[in-house]
């Protein structure tokens, strides 16, 4: 399951749906720079890197290989999880997995505002650091942190490194080499009880024929390769990540499910064609509480985009959609989608690889009647008003992928389940025409 847009289209509802069905689920990419909000019975959980499967008490969570793990917050997790009565025996961290020092955290930080109008708008998590570090090979490894005497050599070297970066180049104080040692390692006991090869644990489960959800961060457009250069994230949230940021081949991931809102947001900084600067893009904002569940950014809103849309389907094969949020649009008068861009007088259908391209790009849009209505009681397709059921239909059609889920609030009963996507028919879902197709 993956982010169909620029991340925070609401996979966490839909990885805890989709978890219920799950005996395994994966996160494979990112970091504590990811928040999912789950509500469950009214309790309210906000999780940065423990999957949501953590919620079912049989579900086996991974954090794989591809992610970075910042150890401090992933701790600060799992006490708030016990806290609640929420057991947590059942996760699992890669020992390959690199970690998020502090020199990290600080280095996001300055080095965000030494861009100055340039700056990307992360997160400040240190996500950007962990991954150079990583790519420069001077990163440290869950397994390094399990090695008392490894870490302390390897820490030593590194800090001393990084101080003179810290001081010479960003003015900010050197960290104490002997305290971050003594913290890293308390901490490396915490987590040593759930340190394996996961590679080998998803192999096994899949061997078993269990049903794993490999769960991706962000979206498709803040990823490394295929997303809004410079203005992503450093990691790949796109389907294929799924297989580097776990040991699980190609051939293992039987369909791809692409989460989209029923519009656009977007936080940080780049550009973003849709983007709603008055009162309509309040009235998103406001109805669909659009601010950061990381750093309570606000985010920018704007209208669907089919063209991006498109662009997911493609990069990550998408065999369905499960589209949300779509009771924001309630109180509309009329909705807006962008159906192609033109790029100086010229019509274009495909997302441009250029980011200052696709700085020039204006959406052509479509426009479609609002329903003026509620729809968060619906649980049926049938329940629906017409013009909101136009709209999927509209979008499925714009998007040549069929739509799975429909979700219209934040609990886990207010959703229309069109096909069950993980046990229905590959590509049998709602199609364009609104009817359920068997193949
Ligand atoms: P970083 O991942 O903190 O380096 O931030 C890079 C870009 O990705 C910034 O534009 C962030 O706002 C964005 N970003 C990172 N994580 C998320 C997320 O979970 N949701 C939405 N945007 C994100």
């Amino acid at each position: 399951m993956i982010g169909a847009q620029w991340g925070d289209e609401g996979k966490g509802k839909i990885t805890d749906l989709l978890s219920k069905s799950a005996d395994v689920v994966v996160r494979y990419q990112g970091g504590v720079n990811a928040g999912h909000t789950v509500v469950v019975q009214g309790q309210t959980f906000k999780l940065h890197l423990i999957p949501s499967g953590i919620l079912y008490p049989d579900t086996e969570c991974i954090i794989g290989c591809g992610t970075v793990i910042d150890p401090q917050v992933l701790i600060e997790e799992l006490d708030q999880l016990e806290k609640l009565g929420i057991s947590t025996r059942n996760l699992l961290i890669s020992q390959t997995a690199h970690v998020t020092m502090p020199y990290h955290r600080m280095i996001d930080r300055a080095s965000e505002e030494r861009r100055g109008n340039h700056k990307i708008g992360t997160t400040g998590r240190g996500i950007g650091p962990t991954y150079a570090d990583k790519s420069e090979r001077t990163g440290i490894r869950i397994l390094d942190l399990m090695d008392p005497d490894a870490l302390r050599k390897q820490l030593n070297w590194t800090i001393n490194y990084k101080n003179v970066i810290l001081e010479k180049l960003y003015n900010l104080p050197p960290l104490d080499a002997e305290e971050t040692i003594e913290h890293y390692l308390k901490y490396a006991d915490r987590l040593r009880p759930h340190v394996v090869d996961t590679s080998l644990k998803i192999y096994d489960a899949i061997q078993r024929r269990r049903n794993i959800l490999f769960e991706g961060a962000q979206g498709t457009l803040l990823d490394l390769d295929h997303g809004t250069y410079p203005y992503v994230t450093s990691s790949n949230p796109v389907a294929g990540g799924a297989c580097v940021g776990t040991g699980v081949g190609p051939t293992m991931i039987d369909r791809v499910i692409g989460v989209a809102k029923a519009y656009t947001t977007r936080v940080g900084e780049g550009p973003f064609p849709t983007e709603l600067h008055g009162e309509v893009g309040e009235l998103l904002c406001d109805r669909g509480a659009e601010f950061g569940t990381t750093t309570g950014r606000k985010r920018r809103c704007g209208w669907f985009d089919a063209v991006i849309g498109r662009y997911a389907v493609r990069i990550n094969g998408l065999d369905c959609l499960a589209i949300t949020k779509l009771d924001v649009l309630d109180e509309m008068e009329e909705i807006q989608v962008c159906v192609a861009y033109e790029i100086d007088g010229q019509n274009c259908q495909d997302f441009p690889s250029s980011s200052r391209i696709f700085a020039r790009c204006k959406p052509i849009y479509k426009t479609v009647p609002g329903w003026k209505q509620s729809t968060a009681e619906c649980r049926k397709l049938e329940d629906l008003p017409k013009q909101a059921l136009d709209y999927l239909k509209f979008l499925a059609e714009l998007m040549e992928v069929p739509i799975a889920i429909v979700s219209l609030g934040a609990s886990r009963d207010q959703t229309i389940i069109v096909e069950d996507p993980i046990h229905g028919p590959k590509r049998a879902l709602l199609h364009a025409d609104g009817t359920p197709v068997a193949v």
